[in-house]
This record gives structure tokens, C-alpha cells and sequence, in this order.
């Protein structure tokens, strides 16, 4: 890694979406990731932008009637704005129909052909209209087939240009092993290496203008565009010089994190990285991949009408408020639940509460009791007492802030910073700065509010990445003045200069009333000591997806003596389970076997390890057999029920 750099990209988000809270959250993230690492005065880049190619691109357009260049600089303009409310320091914004963007695609694909790296071949088979993927008969939703074929796929013969990503297989998975930082969060990894597993096609790279002609066009031959991805994963390089600027080139690549959406990991990190093996360029650090934000436990979608709107929140509670609860609320890498209600109960346990509180007790008190001026104070008193608790705490989350924002986990790094906080509000309730105001001799009060001043300055540096305004407005009203906190300063105490004059401001964060809970059935009264078990419906029951699976690996789970992590095949998807049969199964006893799993079970993430599924198993008392297939050559991916 280049010492004290720091490049950071987004996706490029579909300019025909709405915005939403997805796209708010990966910006959002990296914006707090830069204004972190511009604090620690690493030369940052930010980069985000739109991807403005493809055919919904051209359907949209059509469907109003202009031009597609037209559309998309009309489109893009909500990204523009949604950036500004909130709060967004991007340095740069790459559109890729921008020249800066199609010169360089252009060259890529000239070089690559001119080195054989892209060929002609024929292509028969099915594609995907709405992914705008060709795809393969197992690729084909539930009850769907060659002959029965979804509207959104069809079936194409025609002549198309391939990039030999194939010959990069190899390379690829040595490279993921012998770099473990490179794709992240670890289950992710193993995802890919899981699609590596299977033989790598070559990437068909072009589309023909008979079909789709909003594209970069191939510069070899005229008659066909760009594939939208290819074109669109290149904006990581052509944003930052590469072809066009070496030394700024130089200076901003490899980036060291690139954040995605679980849902683009392959065309990441099996595209991206074999484009630039073919290429010659340097592979980025790391490609971090967040879950999803679901509505309550359901995946958010157009149809369903369940997407949030991040200006709605931004406008209820405003953007800081937003900020922080994506940032605290998901655990990176995992997916989290956005409702209104878990809004509000954060918002209000952590920010009117917890810091509000903090806030408006001490100000308060320094108003009345210290004409509006920091109170004087003296040094930090010896270790043992209070004060030096306090501070303790403090420094704790210093370290925890940035240790977590490394590890790419801001919500436990701000998760301490609340620590902190409250410690400060329970060192208030030791002290009673109230009952101190009573006494003859002042200066304990002094002392009291000057230390909860310090560890209010403290936090709200830590905070400051996270909600900007907010912060920048606490420090202003502790006197921590008006520029950009330092990080030399946040560990050492007695910076507030005593004696400095205070405005009153604003009560930072007014509290929210919950939204009203749904009435909850009564509990029926049922006798004592009758164990009964709830009668369901067929439809119930059918919730449940079963599968059959066959066990392909099975490996103990370091660490944990009764968990597996199974590797299954389910009629052509592999997935990943952990099933806490190893007190009963040694790994070679269970691969092979053709088990029944659920397959529609929310996925978890049991010691560290994604699991997407659970098997089935009969127990009685310390007995546990699995539920296996016993016909021979039975296909995995069978429906059971
Ligand atoms: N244009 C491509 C990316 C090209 S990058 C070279 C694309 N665009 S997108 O607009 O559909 O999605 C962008 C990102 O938003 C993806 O990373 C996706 O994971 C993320 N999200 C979309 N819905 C989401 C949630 N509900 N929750 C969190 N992020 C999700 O894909």
C-alpha cells in the first residue's frame, strides 16, 4: 500500500433508479471513511458517479421520447442533488458517458484485442433482458425452462466479441488465497472462491447495435457497443489517470477499498480483477462487500413499494441523524433492518438521550454557573478517581474509533464512542454538578464540568466523520472552535482554552415520539402443563423451501467443536452452511451425502462464517441422525414437500 494514501470508490450507481437508501448507504459509508482518513491527513480520493449505459437506459429514454444523452443528464441530476443534502465530499463524480470515460474503454479494448486478449465467436444461447447477462438454463428463476421461458429472457444466435477471462482462473484463486485482505468480509471470499470452483467462461464483451446501441462502441469494429459492464467497472482507473495522467495515476491506484453491495460481488471480484490482470494494472487492496438493507425482513423492491426514501429520513430527523444510524445500525458486511421504528429507538436511545443529554446537562450548568465561559480548571486528576475514569473511557474509544474504522467496522468504532458518552453521563450522576452549585466553594463544579467538556470535545472529534453538521455545531457551542477537529488533540486533555466565552445554541438532537405498535394478539389461556403445539396451514408449511443438497466439503469450524461449515450443491447453485452436526458426523462421514436444507432461511452469520440455509435432522436426547435422500443418483435441487 502507498503510505498515507487513501482512495475509496463507490459503485456507479444506474442513473434510471430513483435513489435509494442502498445507494445512500455505500455513498454514505464512503464518505465516512474519507472525511476519517482526511482527518489523519492521508492523501484521500473519493470517488462515486453514475452508470449511464444500457439498454434500460435506452428503453427509459425511449419511452420518454428524447434522446438517451438527453435522459441521462437529466437523471443524473437527482444523484447530483441527493449527494449535496447529504453531506457528501466526494472528490470527484465520473459519468461514463463522458469523454474522460469512452476514450479510455476504448483504448482498453483496442489493446486487448490487439494482444488477442478478445476474440470473435458465435454465440447461441439464452439472455437475460433485465440483468442484461447472458445466462445458462440453470440460471432460470423456479419453474422456468429452455422451453418455458421467463418474458424478461430470450433465446439469441448472434456473433459477439469474448474477453478470455477463462485463462485467468488460476491466476484468480491463487491470487484470493495468497491475498487474504483482497476480498472481504472472509465469507465473501469464499463465495467467490466457491464460483471459482466451476469452470470460468469467457466474458462476452459486446453487443450488437441491431440490438442495443446506447454503448461505447467497439473500436475495432463499428457495428457493435460496449457490454455495460465492462464499460462501467472501468471508471475506477479511467477516473484517476490511468492512459490519461500517469502521476496521478501513480498516485491514486491501486485504491485501497472499494466498496459493493453483495449483489455485484462476481462481476468485482472475478471481472474486475481478470480485466486488470489482462490489462497490466495492479489489483485494488480491497473489495469490501455490505449486506442489504431489508424492510424489516424483507428485501426492498419497486413492486413491493417497501423501498425507503433516504430524503424522507433526511427531512424527519435530518441527514446527520440518517448518517448515524446507517453507519451505527449495520454491521458491516451483514445485512440490517431499516424501519421506521428501529429508527426512532436509536435515535432517540443514543442521540437525544444518551449525547443530547450529555450535551444540554453540562452546557446548561455552565451557562448558569459559569457567565457562559469554559469554567477553570485544573490538571486531570490522578488515576483512581473519577475524572481519570472518565477520561480512561475516553481514550478507549480514541483507540476503538480508529482500530474499528481499519477493520471496517465503523459501528463498533462509533459503538464506543456511546460507551464513552455514557460513562460521561454516569460520572454527571457521581459528581452532581447540581448538588456542587450549592457550595460555597465552586471550583469541584468547575472541575466537574470542565472534564465532562473534555470527553464531550473528545467524542464529538470522533463523531465528527459521521454526523458533520451535528458535530461541528456541539463543538462550536463546547468552544472547541470552528475548524475541523485535529487528532493530535484527542489525546490530550485540558484543550478547551478556559475562560473562553460560549453562545447558547440549540438543543442538538429533539426527541422523536414512536411511531404507535401494531396491537398484539392476547395470549390464549391455555391449561397448565398441556404442552400444545400450534396447528398450522398448508401455506405455512409451504413457506418453507426444502431442498435436496449434496455435501460437497465439509470442514470444522475453528474454535467451535460442534459446528460444520458444509459446502453443498443444490441442483447447480453452491451454497455455504454451518450445521452443529460435528459431535456426530466427522466431515468425511457427511460428504457425499444427498441432505435435505431449507433453502428460503434468512441467511446468518454464525462464528464469523456466512450460513444460507439449514439442514434437516431428527434428535432425541443426546441422538442426532440427518435427514438423507436414500435413492441412488437422486439430482440435488429437488423440491421436497
Ligand atoms: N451500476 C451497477 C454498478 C456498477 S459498478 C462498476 C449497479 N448499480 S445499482 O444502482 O443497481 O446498485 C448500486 C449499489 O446499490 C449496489 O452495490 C447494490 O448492492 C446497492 N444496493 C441496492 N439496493 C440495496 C439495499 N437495499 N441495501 C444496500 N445496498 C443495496 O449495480
Amino acid at each position: 500500500m502507498k503510505k498515507d494514501s487513501f482512495y475509496v470508490t463507490t459503485p456507479i450507481y444506474y442513473v434510471n433508479d430513483k435513489p435509494h437508501i442502498g445507494h445512500a448507504y455505500t455513498t454514505m459509508l464512503a464518505d465516512m471513511l474519507a472525511r476519517s482518513h482526511r482527518l489523519l491527513g492521508h492523501d484521500t480520493w473519493f470517488l462515486t458517479g453514475t452508470d449511464e449505459h444500457g439498454q434500460k437506459v435506452q428503453e427509459a429514454a425511449d419511452k420518454r421520447g428524447v434522446p438517451p444523452q438527453e435522459h441521462v443528464d437529466t437523471m443524473v441530476k437527482r444523484f447530483e442533488e441527493l449527494w449535496e443534502r447529504l453531506e457528501i465530499t466526494h472528490d470527484d463524480f465520473i459519468r461514463t458517458t463522458e469523454t474522460r470515460h469512452t476514450k479510455i474503454v476504448q483504448e482498453i479494448l483496442q489493446d486487448l484485442y490487439d494482444r488477442g486478449e478478445i476474440y470473435q465467436a458465435e454465440y447461441d444461447g439464452l439472455y437475460d433482458v433485465r440483468s442484461e447477462t447472458f445466462i445458462t438454463e440453470k440460471d432460470l428463476p423456479e419453474g422456468f425452462s429452455a422451453e418455458n421461458l421467463p418474458d424478461h429472457v430470450k433465446v439469441i444466435q448472434e456473433t459477439n466479441y469474448f474477453f478470455k477471462m477463462s485463462k485467468y482462473q488460476e491466476w484468480l484463486i491463487s491470487y484470493i488465497e495468497e491475498n487474504p485482505e483482497f476480498i472481504q468480509p472472509d465469507f465473501r471470499r469464499n463465495e467467490t472462491l466457491g464460483f471459482l470452483r466451476k469452470d470460468l467462461s469467457d466474458l462476452c464483451i459486446s453487443r450488437p447495435k441491431s440490438r442495443l446501441s446506447w454503448g461505447i462502441e467497439l473500436p475495432f469494429d463499428d457495428e457493435y457497443v460496449t457490454y455495460v459492464w465492462f464499460d462501467a467497472l472501468v471508471n475506477y482507473i479511467s477516473a484517476v489517470g490511468y492512459r490519461s495522467d500517469d502521476e496521478m495515476f501513480a498516485r491514486r491506484w491501486p485504491a485501497q477499498v472499494q466498496l459493493i453491495g453483495k449483489d455485484i460481488l462476481t462481476t468485482h471480484t472475478v471481472y474486475w480483477p481478470t480485466m486488470l490482470k489482462a490489462m497490466g494494472v495492479a489489483m485494488p487492496q480491497t473489495i469490501f462487500a455490505h449486506g442489504w438493507w431489508l424492510s424489516g425482513k424483507d428485501k426492498m423492491s419497486k413492486s413491493t413499494g417497501n423501498v425507503v426514501n433516504p430524503l424522507e429520513y433526511a427531512e424527519r430527523f435530518g441527514v446527520d441523524a440518517l448518517r448515524y444510524f446507517l453507519v451505527a445500525e449495520m454491521s458491516l458486511g451483514q445485512d440490517a433492518s431499516f424501519t421506521e421504528e428501529v429508527f426512532i429507538k436509536r435515535y432517540n436511545s443514543d442521540l437525544a438521550n444518551d449525547l443530547g443529554n450529555l450535551t444540554s446537562r453540562v452546557l446548561k450548568m455552565v451557562h448558569t454557573h459559569c457567565d457562559s465561559k469554559v469554567p477553570v480548571a485544573s490538571a486531570l486528576p490522578a488515576e483512581g478517581t473519577p475524572e481519570a475514569d472518565l477520561w480512561n473511557h475516553v481514550q478507549t474509544a480514541v483507540s476503538e474509533m480508529s482500530r474499528q474504522v481499519e477493520n471496517m467496522r465503523p459501528d463498533l468504532g462509533v459503538a464506543a464512542v456511546m460507551t464513552a458518552i455514557r460513562e460521561a453521563n454516569k460520572y454527571i450522576g457521581v459528581r452532581a454538578p447540581w448538588k456542587q452549585a450549592k457550595d460555597e466553594n465552586l471550583q469541584p463544579l468547575y472541575e466537574t464540568l470542565y472534564v465532562s467538556m473534555e470527553a464531550l470535545r473528545v467524542c464529538a472529534a470522533l463523531l465528527y466523520p459521521v454526523m458533520p453538521a451535528k458535530m461541528m455545531a456541539l463543538r462550536t457551542q463546547i468552544g472547541a472552535g470552528v475548524d475541523e477537529p485535529n487528532v493530535d488533540d484527542l489525546k490530550v486533555f485540558g484543550k478547551l482554552v478556559e475562560g473562553a466565552s460560549l453562545e447558547e445554541g440549540e438543543g442538538l438532537f429533539p426527541r422523536h415520539q414512536k411511531p404507535k405498535a401494531a396491537p398484539q394478539p392476547k395470549p390464549s389461556k391455555k391449561a397448565a402443563n398441556v404442552v400444545t403445539v400450534e396447528e398450522i396451514a398448508i401455506e405455512d408449511f409451504f413457506k418453507a423451501q426444502l431442498k435436496t443438497a449434496k455435501v460437497l466439503e465439509a470442514v470444522a469450524v475453528e474454535g467451535a467443536d460442534k459446528l460444520l461449515t458444509l459446502q453443498l450443491d443444490v441442483g447447480g447453485e453452491q451454497r455455504q452452511i454451518i450445521a452443529g452436526i460435528a459431535k456426530h458426523y466427522t466431515p468425511e462421514q457427511v460428504i457425499g451425502k444427498m441432505i435435505i436444507i431449507v433453502t428460503n432461511l434468512k441467511p446468518a452469520v454464525i462464528r464469523g462464517v456466512e450460513s444460507r440455509g439449514m439442514l434437516l435432522a431428527a434428535s432425541k436426547g443426546k441422538k442426532l441422525t440427518l435427514v438423507t435422500v436414500d435413492a441412488e443418483d437422486f439430482p440435488s435441487g429437488a423440491k421436497v414437500g
